[in-house]
């Protein structure tokens, strides 16, 4: 079974929404095309993280909103930790889950966001026998923050974690990447090469934000993402594809708020793309207007063929001729200055 064929491109992304049955099921019903649950890991720490999650929608002037006025173009710091379950409990809700998308082929993938590499591998290989595909995240934002989940941007540190959770997970194995490092497309390349039958691009990022009342939101760092970080996660879409081709799945992430967005991840090389900020907005309803925004653009075209379209006339600059005039002529200082 391929598990990146799903009834369609928009698929929920890993977060607290995904972290109990109901929730799973709920963005099964409103229409996604597969669900990946709430990461878990060995760690107590990384489980009690969760006890200091907070959650901050940020306007674009950078303003707190109110709780419940969030607006689709709001970026999201927060403090998050990881389910608190045990692993024998979360796989009984992992099949329940499995079980609810069948009828509907959605598939629900399990989640395993790195600690301990061998730990992973064990948590995966259980997980196997209960989901169709699991997702491991080794670019988690809060990894300098919190030691119980890793953030790894280094090549040989991808392959070696990788490798040692692919030797014991006989599903499909996707990784998610952070896009906070020097070179993501290496790291695709690494995760690949490690075994992994698909790539997840990219992660959310660090962040910090002062509030001007009085010491920082949050009171602390945070993970941050907006749709501002969209065009920074498409680089990276972009570039895998091109450096890797067509043969090596890409999963998007961040940044994806609308069905435009969506499609802007595929036209940049991704298969699919896993929302959750829309969802933490707007409710699991908004899948049902993605998917109709994105199934009314490709109008019956198979989103496979849409994948990388944007690529086609997309120039390094050594092969742009010059400007027949300054194009930046237009932009200089206003008269009077
Ligand atoms: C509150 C919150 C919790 C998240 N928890 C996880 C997690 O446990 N595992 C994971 O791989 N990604 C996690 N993510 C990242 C999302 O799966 C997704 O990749 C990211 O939010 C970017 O997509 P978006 O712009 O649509 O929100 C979380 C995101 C948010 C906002």
């Amino acid at each position: 079974m391929d598990v990146l064929r799903t009834a369609n491109p928009v698929w929920v992304g890993s977060s607290e929404l995904t972290m109990t049955l109901d929730g799973i099921t709920a963005c099964i019903d409103a229409g996604a095309g597969a669900v990946v649950a709430k990461s878990v890991n060995e760690s107590a720490a990384a489980r009690r993280q969760l006890d200091i999650a907070g959650y901050a929608f940020v306007s674009g002037d950078r303003r707190v909103r109110p709780t419940g006025s969030a607006d689709l173009g709001d970026g999201l710091l927060n403090r998050s930790g990881l389910a608190q379950v045990e692993l024998d409990e979360w796989l009984g809700v992992l099949a329940a889950a499995v079980e609810h998308g069948a009828p509907g082929n959605c598939p629900v993938l399990g989640s395993i966001t790195l600690g301990d590499a061998n730990a992973a591998a064990r948590i995966g290989r259980a997980m196997a026998a209960v989901v169709p595909a699991v997702e491991l995240n080794v670019g988690a934002p809060h990894g300098r923050e919190a030691r119980a989940v890793r953030q790894l941007t280094e090549v040989d540190a991808v392959h070696d974690a990788v490798r040692t959770v692919r030797a014991a997970v006989d599903v499909p194995l996707f990784v998610k990447l952070p896009g906070q490092a020097s070179d993501v497309v290496a790291l695709a390349r690494a995760a690949r090469s490690a075994g992994a039958d698909a790539v997840g691009l990219v992660g959310r990022y660090p962040g910090f934000l002062p509030d001007l009342d009085g010491g920082a939101v949050l009171g602390s760092w945070g993970a941050w993402g907006s749709p501002a970080c969209l065009p920074m996660s498409l680089y990276w879409v972009a570039k895998t594809r091109l450096a890797l081709g067509p043969g090596t799945p890409l999963i998007g992430t961040n940044g994806a708020r609308t069905a435009a967005d969506v499609l802007r991840f595929l036209a940049s090389g991704a298969r699919a793309v896993e929302v959750v900020t829309a969802l933490w907005i707007k409710g699991p309803g908004v899948l049902a207007d993605l998917v109709a925004g994105v199934e009314a653009y490709l109008s019956g075209r198979d989103p496979e063929e849409f994948a990388g379209s944007a690529l086609a006339g997309t120039r390094d600059y050594a092969d742009i001729p010059p400007n027949p005039s300054p194009a930046w002529l237009p932009y200089t200082a206003p008269s009077g200055r």
